[in-house]
């Protein structure tokens, strides 16, 4: 098996560089652009058209109708039906099923006079809180990736939270010369848009819920002769977080066990574009507290605890509370560790700590998915802990 992966690999290697770099389609878009990448893409993927007569208008505005258009096919162009309730809207024209889609999955609002402002020209600010809501508006915590001099400032307060967030997906080309209460160009909307599309791509890794659980059984040998009796507790929909938490019971010498949810979570329940999805509901419910099936054999006697979770809407999931509200962790230590698409472990564990206050908490980590096992003993071995991980 591994030689087969190895022989499609280098395949790959060979074709990719073989494969000369495919100019651009348009007559205006240079080859080395910073958006040409993103235009060519989303070109190929008939998401976003050219303006006619081999060009693409990288300078030029966009209509708002236009990019709900864009995101609607972004999104599959599934089929829709009802009506919205803007009064500039016209029912049977081209932007019709991609408006009402928005405005059925909350992408748009509209303006508040009704208005959709179907010819107005997006704003900056406009293209990323769509999104940002066609991401699930998750707020990302203020102190930490809001600054006093940040581009958000310039925002209207309803896009605040949502270039907030894009600058810390890092969703923006550049910085300086982001202008959020202006129009966004063609090239802006491209390069943004294509962002979003490879930030989806890499959370949406979300069809091997029952693969977690699989995993889930296997026990490493407990901790030998270091001084403390180390716990790996982790919670793991996709397999992600799994899998740094076995390179961290293996190195450590640990136990591990998986906090299992008493009701499964099934792909539907993770679709974080769906605000009714269960884990959205979940993460909105502050007093949320799904239920785990089984418990810790002995939890007493561990000394060190890890504690291991993916990063659902920049926070831990609610089972995570459900686990802490369960034991004392009084005398202990615990190392937060989460796995995440792209965000940092932010607030999540210093808001799961307020839990279990009574435990030493150490700063935790945020790993990629695939981690090496190296990075995961040399960080363990660098917490100053008497753990010496191998
Ligand atoms: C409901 C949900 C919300 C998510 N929210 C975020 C997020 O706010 N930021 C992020 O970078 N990734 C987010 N992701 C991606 C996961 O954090 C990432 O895929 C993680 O590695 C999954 O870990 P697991 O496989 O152990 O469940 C989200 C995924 C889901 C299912």
């Amino acid at each position: 098996m591994k030689k087969i992966v190895s022989i499609v690999l280098a395949l790959t290697m060979v074709f990719t560089l073989t494969i000369p770099a495919l100019a651009s389609n348009y007559t205006d878009v240079a080859d080395g652009a910073w958006y040409a990448e993103a235009v060519e893409a989303l070109r190929a993927k008939e998401i976003m058209n050219g303006v006619g007569k081999g060009k693409f208008g990288p300078d030029e505005t966009f209509t708002r109708a236009q990019l709900a258009t864009v995101l609607y096919r972004m999104a599959g162009s599934p089929a829709v039906t009802g009506e919205d309730s803007f009064t500039d809207t016209e029912s049977g024209t081209w932007y019709a099923d991609a408006v009402l889609w928005a405005y059925q999955n909350k992408v748009v609002n509209g303006m508040d006079n009704g208005r959709f402002g179907t010819n107005d020209a997006a704003t900056q600010e406009q293209l990323t809180v769509m999104l940002w809501r066609d991401a699930g508006s998750y707020k990302l915590d203020r102190e930490k990736y809001a600054s006093t001099e940040g581009v958000e400032n310039q925002a209207s307060d309803w896009a605040f939270d949502a270039v907030v967030w894009a600058k810390a997906e890092a969703l923006i080309a550049d910085l300086d010369a982001y202008a959020p209460t202006k129009a966004a160009s063609r090239a802006q909307v491209a390069d943004m848009v294509y962002r979003y599309m490879k930030l989806k791509e890499q959370f949406a890794n979300i069809d091997a819920v029952s693969g977690a659980t699989q995993k889930a059984d296997e026990q490493t040998a407990p901790a030998e002769t270091t001084g403390s009796k180390v716990l790996v507790a982790y919670f793991s929909a996709t397999n992600h977080t799994a899998g740094i938490a076995k390179h961290i019971a293996d190195a450590a010498g640990a136990t591990l066990y998986e906090i299992k949810p008493e009701i499964p979570y099934t792909a539907a329940d993770l679709n974080y574009n769906d605000s009714s999805s269960r884990a959205t509901r979940e993460q909105n419910d502050d007093t949320a507290r799904p239920a785990i099936s089984g418990a810790v054999e002995n939890m007493a006697d561990y000394d060190v605890v890890f504690l291991g979770y993916p990063i659902w809407w920049g926070q831990a999931p609610k089972i995570l509370y459900t686990f802490v509200e369960s034991y004392s962790f009084d005398g202990k230590t615990v190392i937060p560790f989460c796995t995440s698409g792209s965000s940092g472990i932010g607030s999540s564990a210093t808001n799961l700590q307020k839990s279990a206050s009574e435990a030493s908490w150490l700063a935790g980590n945020r790993f990629s998915g695939g981690a090496s096992r190296e990075s995961v003993v040399s960080w363990i071995n660098g917490l100053g802990l008497e753990i010496e991980a191998k």
